[in-house]
């Protein structure tokens, strides 16, 4: 990856919550996707690195269903030398008590809070009312910024950089969409989002990625699959229905249909594209088996990142 020269010489690392990608500047950004690959080296070789988080708890706050956050922060938090607190739905976040309250019990005994909620308002309130924790957006109804991260390394892996680079992000313009084209664009590549009419991007993140797009990167929302992916070095699909939304599958499943990523769609792409998806995946619904297995699917290389950007993210959270 390559940091910009201009702020190498000055850059550190501000942030002190990670509500989205907005809260960083291109330069944490950079800071932290370069830390999370020297930290992914440094495992991949067995070698020891520092633990930041030694007697400090993580609260793991979780009202959906998860394996690769969940799992990947709770690797993190230990990998890091500290230990994390799982309590249950039922108390976790405004069960018997307001959100507000939570965060402030949980400030008098935890370093931070890794949050996994529905409105992304549910988060900020939580943040907000325990400044001095250091909170994670585990994925909102609007944004899924942990996922961005580990989708910029597997990227920068393949490709370097991601200026001049540009990424089709074919179907429902959900939070995946928005996080990845906020964090795309930052880094200098473009993002093409089709969706059917009635499901793109919404124009609050539109506009957020054109305030942090660099280097000529950006976002074109369209309704055309095939624009997604003809220029593309990079396809990405997510489920059709996410989280909460499925009692409307069946319609959907009939609305998104001509957007399915499989052999016919990935053909049109340039020879060499990547095929990316952040998982659980519907085989057969957003993508075909065929297309999942391919030599060009790189989802299990973006899941295996989240361990890494998350290691990298508590540890900058930490210093
Ligand atoms: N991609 C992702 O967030 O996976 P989980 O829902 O399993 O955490």
């Amino acid at each position: 990856m390559r940091l910009q020269a201009a702020s190498r010489a000055t850059a550190r690392w501000q942030p002190t919550q990670f509500l989205s990608i907005l809260d960083l500047t291109p330069s944490d950004l950079e800071i932290c996707l370069e830390r999370a690959a020297s930290m992914k080296a440094a495992r991949q070789a067995r070698r020891a690195h520092p633990m930041p988080l030694k007697g400090l708890h993580v609260a793991l706050l979780f009202e959906k269903p998860s394996l690769r956050t969940r799992s990947t922060f709770q690797i993190a938090v230990r990998e890091l030398g500290g230990d994390v607190i799982e309590p249950p739905p039922e108390v976790a976040l405004g069960g018997r008590e307001t959100i507000e309250d939570v965060a402030r019990n949980l400030e008098r005994w935890v370093f931070g809070a890794v949050i996994r909620t529905f409105a992304q308002d549910r988060l900020e309130r939580f943040a907000a009312s325990a400044p001095g924790l250091r909170v994670v957006n585990a994925l909102t109804n609007e944004e899924h910024p942990c996922q961005a991260l580990a989708d910029c390394l597997t990227l920068i892996e393949r490709f370097k950089t991601l200026e001049g680079k540009t990424i089709g992000f074919v179907g429902d313009g959900n939070n995946v969409a928005a996080s990845l084209a906020q964090a795309v664009a930052m880094l200098g590549g473009h993002v093409i989002v089709a969706s059917p009419s009635g499901f793109e991007l919404a124009p609050s993140v539109v506009e957020s990625v054109a305030r942090v797009a660099r280097f000529g990167g950006g976002l074109t929302v369209t309704n055309d699959p095939l624009e997604a992916v003809s220029a593309a070095d990079a396809i990405y699909t997510d489920v059709w229905a996410s989280m909460g939304q499925e009692d409307q599958a069946a319609e959907r499943r009939r609305m998104f249909a001509p957007y399915q990523v499989n052999t016919g769609l990935l053909a049109k792409a340039p020879e060499g594209a990547i095929f990316m998806h952040c998982l659980p995946a519907h085989r057969g619904d957003e993508v075909s088996d065929d297309v999942m297995d391919s030599a060009a699917s790189v989802v299990f290389d973006q899941s295996e990142n989240r361990l890494h950007t998350q290691k990298a993210l508590l540890a900058l959270l930490a210093s």
